[in-house]
């Protein structure tokens, strides 16, 4: 149900582009498929589906998703030449609602590839985003290491891309360089200079270099952008991009204080997240937030305890809310009475004070010499005591 006193945020998922360009993270027609249709699923906006003139398998996937997709929008990716934008567009046409995405850099250091003046580059991004305007109604448009670009060229160069027909502007962070309170002046500062910013969404696509990737999106918004562009656990070149579960879950978690809602279904989250783990190839690591194998997983004695008596003491979400069937207390060298007790009552195995304690005895033992300590181990000390009284 839509919450009135929250603004929506439009979330834009780049998995299948930004994610898929991680060096060795490349994914099969099939799979890019299978995780298309898995975000279309779980609420994403907007799907970035490839780049379409990288290759003939990208426009390919990306065709297909376009047409296959029932509630995203689908989004491709292109450079600022006509070329890139008129096979993207042919690869996106056939979505309900397709969209363009082109970019170019404008950073000082980025300028200098092309060898263009500040002029020059104005011109091109007139002309192209007017091209990419005159194919489609949908047209996002980027500059790139805008964070790293002078302020007064800026504000020039997304004046002229509204201008020219650009209905959403995102604000890259493309080497993870900016910090939070940078990241939300930026976009404020944007929107109360640029003439036409009204009309527009702005978004915010930020890079991980720093490890703020979570905190510079959630900033943004905080200034004004009303699209957050990430990925499924963060997957992006170098240290990846914004992740998705990470973003959604602090709006949902923390409303109280960034009252903002999104459309997912964070029920699904652990399941894309598995598949796309699997498909790319990049493993999730076992601490990340939301995701990680041990994100609601409890060893220490006193937190084993506290969260057998009132899951709050240690969650501050219910595992539930993402997918997961509940929270897990594995048994370890650190882990106390209680959670063998609970163990125990799970297996179906009833034991008194006397065998508990000496099961309790045995159990460290064991955890001393074994990082994780199974259910089979346990049955086992089960057995052992009985045979020993
Ligand atoms: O990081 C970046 O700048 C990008 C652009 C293509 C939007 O991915
Ligand atoms: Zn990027």
């Amino acid at each position: 149900m839509t919450d009135t006193t929250k603004d929506r945020v439009v979330i834009f998922d780049t998995t299948l582009r930004d994610g898929e360009q991680s060096p060795g993270a490349t994914m099969t027609h099939d799979e890019k498929l299978e995780i298309a249709e898995l975000l279309d699923d779980m609420g994403v906006d907007i799907i970035e589906a490839g780049f379409p003139i990288a290759s003939e398998g990208d426009f390919r996937a990306v065709s297909e998703i376009a047409e296959r997709s029932k509630n995203s929008v689908i989004c491709g990716l292109a450079r600022a030449n006509f070329n890139d934008i008129d096979r993207c567009y042919e690869a996106v046409k056939k979505a309900a609602q397709p969209r363009i995405h082109t970019f170019i850099g404008t950073s000082p250091l980025h300028r200098a590839i092309p060898n263009l003046t500040m002029d020059e580059m104005a011109v091109k991004i007139e002309e192209t985003v007017t091209h990419a305007r005159n194919l489609c109604d949908n047209v996002q448009w980027s500059p790139m290491d805008a964070t790293r670009t002078e302020w007064d060229y800026l504000c020039r160069v997304v004046e002229i891309a509204i201008k020219a027909g650009a209905t959403t502007i995102n604000i890259p962070d493309t080497v993870g360089y900016t910090a939070p309170r940078e990241s939300a002046d930026l976009i404020k500062r944007l929107i109360e200079t640029v003439p036409g910013a009204d009309e527009v969404v702005f978004a915010t696509h930020c890079h991980n270099d720093l490890g703020m990737a979570t905190a510079n999106a959630l900033a943004a918004v905080e200034g004004g952008a009303r699209q957050i562009e990430c990925t499924i656990n963060g997957l992006g070149e170098r240290a990846g991009n914004t992740a998705l579960e990470e973003v959604v879950m602090a709006l949902k978690v923390r409303g109280d204080i960034m009252p903002f809602e999104t459309g997912i279904d964070t029920k699904k989250i652990m399941h894309i997240s598995r598949r796309v783990a699997a498909v790319s190839g990049f493993p999730v690591q076992f601490n990340k937030a939301i995701v990680g194998k041990n994100a609601f997983a409890h060893e220490s004695g006193i937190h084993q305890d506290g969260m057998l008596k009132n899951a709050e003491t240690f969650e501050i979400m219910r595992p539930e809310d993402v997918g997961l069937s509940g929270t897990s207390l594995p048994l370890g060298k650190h882990s106390g009475r209680a959670a063998l007790r609970d163990k125990l009552r799970q297996l179906g195995v009833d034991v008194g004070d006397n065998q508990l304690k000496d099961i309790f005895v045995r159990f460290k033992d064991l955890a001393d010499r074994k990082k994780e300590v199974y259910d089979e181990d346990i049955l086992a000390l089960v057995t052992a005591t009985n045979t020993d009284a």
